[in-house]
């Protein structure tokens, strides 16, 4: 090939096959026979039509016979985004869904959190819990850990090995008055942070970065809260907390804080709310606190399984999205009983019919706005929509390869159905036997490779 011919980008992988996946303009867009070409950095270097097959592989240096071709009932969708998950908490999944947040978070949470100094049980929970939630289609996850640093290096680490993209917390609290051992000094928090972060950083693992994690307003002191908000700020880190997700914590935040006009104002006054924030549930947010959300660029994860499961409230996406927030989903393992997102998709169509049912005026959700949310609106809500979240050419190739008719699977085909059709019965009816295989950054990460990392 001449040399001016020469393609800038060397073509790992071309895919030929169905592409579903949501824009900024369309929450569904359909891309039937399309071909998608990964560089070998992991980035998507075209995505064009099946039958423009040979004028791209000429422009782009690869040959016909690389191509792989996806089967009838497989299609590609985006990974998904769990913008909200509490490691540790994997180890009680599925249990203790009896008690409203304060008193579940004295009575199941702090003391099982209070165990991850321990690093070999550590290790086992969050091996388990990075391996479930990528063979669930998880490719990135906003991770809270505990207060213990050297556990919450740990999971960045097993994050990498396995190749989950990942913002990773370790839990700062200076305040705990339910389980007294389970907390740290106002100096402990601030320089355990300053040295997660540093450690963090010099891993340089490509995919996992750290996030400055205060519990949430109830567990931390207004000095706590400040230097958490300077140390975010001079480093420009990620930031992720919890907000209005019980009427209860309202109450006492609003005492704990009286200065502050609402629970989201604490948070601003303490410059927690940027850009680069992640607030869960945010279920009694006023009208004026999301305002202060879409003036700060800060964003909201929507975790209706918890929600639910500790009857919290029930968040208003439509309002949320009319306010222009940013807007992901998470699972809040293991106030939420399940790791997949899939459960997320459904329960936020749920908890949309609830409040359907409560008010007839109400707009439900579509699946395909949900399917955004799951997607394309959690990496906004983690300001990482420049790298994941769709199939837009330079980003990263990010990406579940769907078997709808996997055999063993859940799901059963009457007749033959169109693209979008198939893709509602997974997420309705799917589970990871439909997932064939998961990429990160172009990587296969699912079918583990063996040997499994340490
Ligand atoms: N608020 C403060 N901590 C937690 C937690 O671990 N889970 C949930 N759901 N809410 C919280
Ligand atoms: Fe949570």
């Amino acid at each position: 090939m001449a040399n001016s011919n020469r393609p800038t980008t060397e073509i790992a992988n071309v895919y030929r096959g169905t592409f579903i996946h949501s824009t900024q303009q369309t929450a569904l867009q359909v891309l039937e026979d399309a071909l998608l070409g990964v560089d070998i950095k992991g980035k998507i270097a075209f995505i064009g039509k099946g039958t423009e097959l040979d004028t791209l592989s000429q422009t782009f240096g690869f040959s016909s016979s690389e191509v792989t071709q996806l089967a009838q009932h497989e299609f590609f969708i985006p990974g998904m985004v769990d913008t909200h998950i509490h490691a540790p908490q994997y180890s009680f999944a599925g249990t203790a869904l009896d008690m409203p947040l304060l008193q579940w978070l004295s009575t199941y949470t702090f003391p099982v959190e209070s165990r991850f100094q321990d690093l070999e049980f550590a290790n086992r929970v969050y091996t388990q819990v990075v391996k479930r939630t990528l063979r669930n289609g998880t490719t990135t996850a906003c991770y809270f850990a505990t207060i213990h640093t050297d556990a919450s290096l740990l999971l960045a680490q097993i994050a990498n090995d396995f190749g989950q993209r990942s913002l990773v917390g370790k839990v700062c609290m200076d305040r705990n008055d339910s389980v007294k051992h389970y907390k740290e000094t106002i100096q402990e928090s601030k320089e355990e942070t300053c040295r997660f972060i540093a450690e963090l950083l010099n891993k340089k693992y490509p995919l996992v970065k750290p996030v400055v994690t205060p519990r949430f307003a109830l567990s931390c002191t207004g000095a706590l809260l400040g230097q958490l908000g300077a140390i975010a700020k001079n480093n420009n880190l990620h930031i992720q907390s919890h907000i209005s997700e019980n009427i209860e914590e309202v109450k006492i935040v609003k005492e704990l804080f009286p200065e502050s006009d609402s629970y989201t104002d604490v948070y601003h006054k303490y410059n927690l709310l940027t850009d680069k924030t992640v607030m869960a549930h945010g279920c009694h947010l006023s009208d004026e606190e999301l305002a202060l959300f879409k003036e700060t660029g800060a964003s909201l994860s929507h975790c209706p399984n918890s929600n639910i499961s500790l009857c919290s409230g029930v968040l208003n996406v439509r309002n949320v999205l009319k306010h222009k927030v940013k807007l992901g989903l998470g699972t809040d393992v293991a106030g939420g009983y399940s790791a997949s997102m899939l459960d997320a998709v459904r329960r936020a169509l749920d908890s949309s019919k609830v409040l359907a049912i409560q008010n007839q005026e109400h707009e439900t959700l579509t699946f395909e706005e949900v399917f955004r949310l799951a997607t394309l609106g959690g990496s906004q809500a983690l300001s990482l929509d420049d790298q994941t979240g769709n199939f837009e050419v330079g980003k990263d190739f990010d990406a579940l390869r769907v078997n709808v008719t996997a055999p063993g699977g859940p799901i059963d085909l009457i007749q033959s159905e169109g693209p979008k059709t198939l893709l509602e019965k997974f997420l309705n009816l799917g589970d990871d036997r439909n997932i064939l295989e998961v990429f990160v950054a172009g990587r296969k990460v699912v079918p583990f490779t063996e040997p499994t990392p340490e």
